[in-house]
């Protein structure tokens, strides 16, 4: 659905990171800031399509697009990998915390052990990546951070506590961390999308029939793609959106 982008001139030379930047969503915001001059750095686990994109992107971009392969559960990696952005980049002024893990689990099956896994994918890292990259946005002047968050968790969706209760939790994050930013110039945000059909939805978890009755109860009738997130997120994370911070944006076609 996504048409022409619009230009932020702000975000032109800007050093972005985005995490789970090597596929679905995150795949298409890595374009989406690629396009707009940004010096984009991203991270994920899935080592071939990041190196794909990173290559394809790196022809056709102002600057190299530099994948960093690192597990976001791991603190340490977290820490030693936005370290190695800031060097090769300069500080980071805007990050955009994508990356998740949305598994479908039943309450009688969930062991201690996913439960942990799943907050530490959906909810411990976004602590972490902000914290390690806050320092550096501070002593440039300020930045933006976009932690996408997700409608589900207001759906009750009976096989997604752990990612529904995390999902929940990065919009407490969002609001914390605002506050204790703002007086930084550090705005953060949250993004939550709707249904957003992308590769890994369409083999794990979604059928056309489904994707039908969920576009007839959007009041907005076409199928949500992940370019259709990176206006969003430009949004906010430009200086359009200056005075915004602490705020949830829905984007979901107008879901009943
Ligand atoms: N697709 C949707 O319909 C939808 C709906 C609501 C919210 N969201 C949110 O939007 C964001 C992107 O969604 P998506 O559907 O593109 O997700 P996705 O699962 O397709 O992609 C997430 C990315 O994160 C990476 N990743 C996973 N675990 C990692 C780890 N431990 N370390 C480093 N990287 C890791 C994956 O390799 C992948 O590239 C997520 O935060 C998701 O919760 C998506």
């Amino acid at each position: 659905m996504t048409e022409a982008q619009a230009q932020f001139p702000d975000l032109k030379d800007r050093t972005v990171l985005i995490t789970g930047g090597g596929s679905g969503i995150g795949a298409a915001l890595v374009e989406g800031f690629a396009q707009q001059g940004a010096k984009v750095a991203f991270i994920d686990i899935a080592e071939e399509p990041s190196k794909a994109l990173a290559l394809r992107l790196s022809t056709q971009s102002a600057h190299p697009v530099v994948f960093y392969h690192a597990d976001l559960r791991d603190v340490g990696a977290i820490r030693s990998t936005v370290a190695a952005v800031e060097s090769d980049l300069g500080a980071i002024r805007v990050l955009v915390n994508n990356a998740a893990w949305d598994d479908r689990h039943d309450i009688d099956t969930t062991t201690e052990d996913y439960w942990d896994n799943s907050q530490a994918i959906n909810l411990k890292q976004v602590f972490f990546v902000s914290q390690a990259a806050a320092p550096g946005m501070r002593a440039a002047g300020g930045g933006a951070i976009v932690n996408f968050s997700s409608i589900v968790f207001k759906m009750n969706p009976p096989q997604l506590s752990a990612y529904a209760s995390a999902k929940a939790g990065v919009i407490g994050l969002t609001k914390s961390l605002a506050g204790r930013l703002g007086p930084e110039n550090i705005r953060v945000n949250a993004i939550l999308p709707g249904m957003v059909v992308t590769e890994r939805q369409m083999e794990l978890w979604l059928t056309e029939e489904g994707i039908a009755k969920t576009v007839e109860r959007q009041c907005l009738k076409h199928v949500l793609k992940a370019e259709d997130m990176v206006g969003p997120t430009l949004f906010l994370a430009s200086a359009s959106s200056g005075s915004i911070t602490a705020q949830t944006l829905i984007v979901d076609g107008g879901l009943l």
